[in-house]
């Protein structure tokens, strides 16, 4: 997550590669770069920024393209009622100081099979790191960091179905014979759901 500033090309790069044909949102829009750089191969588009005049820049970046909403807001606001999205890049907001908060309520705007991106990650950073550890341990995620230049990461992360069936036989587990609790969020499972580069 870029700190207040446009994303970098490497980002802008895989964001069009990832968007092809995609419902996609983006939460912090900014001036419109990364917006831009989606918007370029997805079906569709609604971005959200917070601030009144990065908006009115970005909405001259994104003039004529028709397959974009722009929203002036708060992300957390605007694009619940516009959810599922294929993809989404979370961008904007406070996922590195609340990263499990931040995240689940980006997961719940995906469809299964949905992508999340979160970019501007430190690749290597020593000890704890919650915001990297939040989506690569999530049960409802299957998650893969990639480097996106020789000093910054990203994290591209699909919304699983039945998350369960990780952590259990699959021939005998049903929906039903799960209770889902809010203590499945915080005990990720051992193996299998993560993976870091
Ligand atoms: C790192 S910049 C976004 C860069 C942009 N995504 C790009 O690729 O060029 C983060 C932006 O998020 C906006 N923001 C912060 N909190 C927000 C919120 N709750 N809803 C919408 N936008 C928010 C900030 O004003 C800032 O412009």
């Amino acid at each position: 997550m870029t700190a207040g500033g446009s994303s970098i090309p490497e980002v802008q790069s895989l964001l069009s590669t990832l968007a092809v044909g995609k419902r996609c949102a983006e939460a912090g829009t900014a001036y419109g770069e990364g917006a831009l750089a989606i918007a370029k191969t997805a079906r569709s588009l609604v971005t959200v920024e917070i601030d009144e005049s990065r908006a009115e820049i970005a909405k001259a970046r994104l003039r004529g393209r028709r397959n974009v909403e722009l929203i002036v807001g708060d992300w957390h606001d605007a694009l619940p009622p516009r959810a599922p999205f294929e993809l989404l890049f979370l961008d904007g907001g406070a996922f590195k100081r609340a990263p499990s908060e931040e995240g689940s309520l980006a997961i719940e705007l995906l469809g299964v099979g949905g992508m999340l991106v979160i970019d501007h990650l430190t690749p290597g950073l020593a000890g704890h790191d919650p915001a990297r550890e939040s989506l690569l341990g999530h049960p409802e995620l299957v998650a893969r960091e990639l480097r996106t230049t020789l000093r910054t990461a990203a994290i591209v992360a699909a919304r699983r179905d039945r998350p369960w069936l990780s952590r259990r036989d699959p021939l005998r587990a049903t929906p039903r014979a799960h209770a889902w609790t809010s203590r499945d969020r915080r005990a990720p499972s051992p193996r299998g759901s993560a993976a870091s580069s």
